[in-house]
């Protein structure tokens, strides 16, 4: 088949990194891979999804209705435990509860993992030609996604704390005197221990962003929405929750808020959910029904009996000490085997590092460093990957995105030694 039989959203998209990335891992077993967004193996919930499965089964009623098709919006009961424990988390963060309804489950669409209301958002509120404002860099999938539906994005400056402000009001200006504000429909955040900088954006910066937002929607004649992406806001292992952007003044119109069970679970069990302002939320439930008509209602009984039971919780107590040592691995075997030059910043929480290598050690998938780095078996995420096609700016091309999710310590240890010595082989 000729690639112009393809529709055109096919033909706008190319193999996903993700792919090949895999691809390599797999096609050779002695590579020890920091790149996959995987979990840790070790501690996956197999003993308490077996019995949670097993309580679930028993009963033939609860057990035939959980093998039956569910609404498109999700089971309701999944959806009154997963709001009321975002509304926990948000209080407890907050030290005030965020304003009346906003965590309602009416406002709540059950997900076939984040990914798909990433997927949806776009389809329902962009159409080809449209712009988006990301982070600079961005979670290299939902790039995937703005390709393949010919969006255009605009990257907005990252600082350690989140968000550049001033870059952000610097870029809607610029828009708003191109005359492509018209254009603008959201900007998308992944505020908690960012993929892949591992940094978390303030509630300050969110309240500022939101602000910013809404002060430009007079001239893009249409609302411009924060969707906020917490997939890792769960994996905390140090310091104190942030508030999400629910809890900000006008958040029920403007704020889309997508969080997932994968990484505080189970990344095999894909279930995720989303809040949205009301109207949108209709259209998502509309364009879902022709996706799958509902997330896998099976899966969504297991995370139920998880949230009901105490043993998501107890699962979550679990992980993270582990997590935090698996940091702390990475983080002392980079101080360990990279040079002052590499720069870099220990997580608190998620599952990313983010190094930056000196310009003049390009990273890319087909430099030197990122070759040299694979004939030592290590791979690693090539920055470049994670910015957007912005006409402002060239993308920046020397970091790497190290994962410290799926590898063992020892291969933590032993696949950063490698990138030191890759790192060593191509010095001057
Ligand atoms: C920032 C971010 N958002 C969303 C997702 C999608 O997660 P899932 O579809 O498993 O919920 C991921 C997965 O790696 C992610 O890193």
């Amino acid at each position: 088949m000729k690639k112009s039989d393809l529709s055109d959203l096919a033909q706008r998209t190319p193999e996903p990194p993700v792919s090949w990335l895999m691809a390599s891992a797999l096609a050779n077993p002695q590579l020890i891979s920091l790149a996959a967004g995987f979990t840790d193996h070790a501690t996956l919930p197999l003993a308490e999804t077996t019995d949670l499965f097993r309580e679930l089964l028993r009963r033939p009623r609860i057990g035939r209705a959980a093998l039956q098709y569910g609404t498109t919006a999700g089971d309701p009961e999944l959806r009154h435990l997963t709001s009321r424990r975002l509304h926990a988390l948000d209080t407890a963060a907050a030290g005030t509860p965020p304003p009346s309804g906003v965590c309602d489950p009416e406002r709540m669409v059950i997900t076939s993992g984040s990914q798909q209301l990433l997927y949806m958002l776009s389809e329902c509120l962009c159409n080809p030609g449209d712009l988006v404002l990301v982070e600079d860099p961005t979670y290299f999938v939902f790039l995937g996604i703005v390709q393949s539906h010919g969006l255009q994005c605009r990257g907005v400056r990252m600082q350690a704390d989140g968000l550049d402000l001033d870059h952000l009001e610097a870029q809607l200006e610029s828009l708003r005197r191109s005359g492509q504000l018209r254009r603008l429909r959201l900007l998308y955040l992944v505020s908690y221990y960012q993929n892949p900088t591992g940094i978390t954006t303030r509630l300050q910066k969110k309240r500022h962003a939101l602000a910013l937002l809404q002060r430009f929607e007079r001239h893009a004649g249409h609302p411009l929405f924060l969707v906020e992406d917490a997939a890792y806001r769960e994996l905390r292992f140090h310091g104190a929750d942030v508030p999400s952007s629910l809890t900000l003044p006008g958040a029920a119109r403007r704020v889309i808020y997508a969080g997932t069970f994968s990484k505080p679970f189970a990344t095999g069990v894909r279930v995720g959910f989303g809040l949205l302002p009301d109207g949108l939320r209709q259209a998502v439930l509309r364009v879902k029904a022709n996706h799958d008509f509902g997330t896998s209602n099976l899966l969504q009984q297991l995370l139920r009996q998880a949230l009901a039971t105490g043993h998501y919780e107890h699962h979550l107590q679990a992980l993270r000490p582990r997590y935090a040592a698996k940091a702390r691995h990475m983080a002392n075997a980079l101080q360990r085997h990279l040079p002052h030059d590499v720069a870099w910043v220990p997580a608190d929480g998620g599952l990313y590092v983010w190094v930056t290598l000196p310009p003049s050690m390009p990273t890319g998938r087909t430099s030197a460093f990122f070759q040299h780095a694979l004939a030592h078996n290590v791979l690693y995420v090539p920055g470049e990957l994670c910015y957007a096609c912005d006409p402002a700016r060239p993308k920046p091309n020397h970091a790497m995105r190290l994962s410290f999710g799926g590898a063992t310590p020892r291969a933590i240890r032993l696949g950063i030694q490698r990138l030191g010595d890759t790192y060593q082989e191509l010095s001057p």
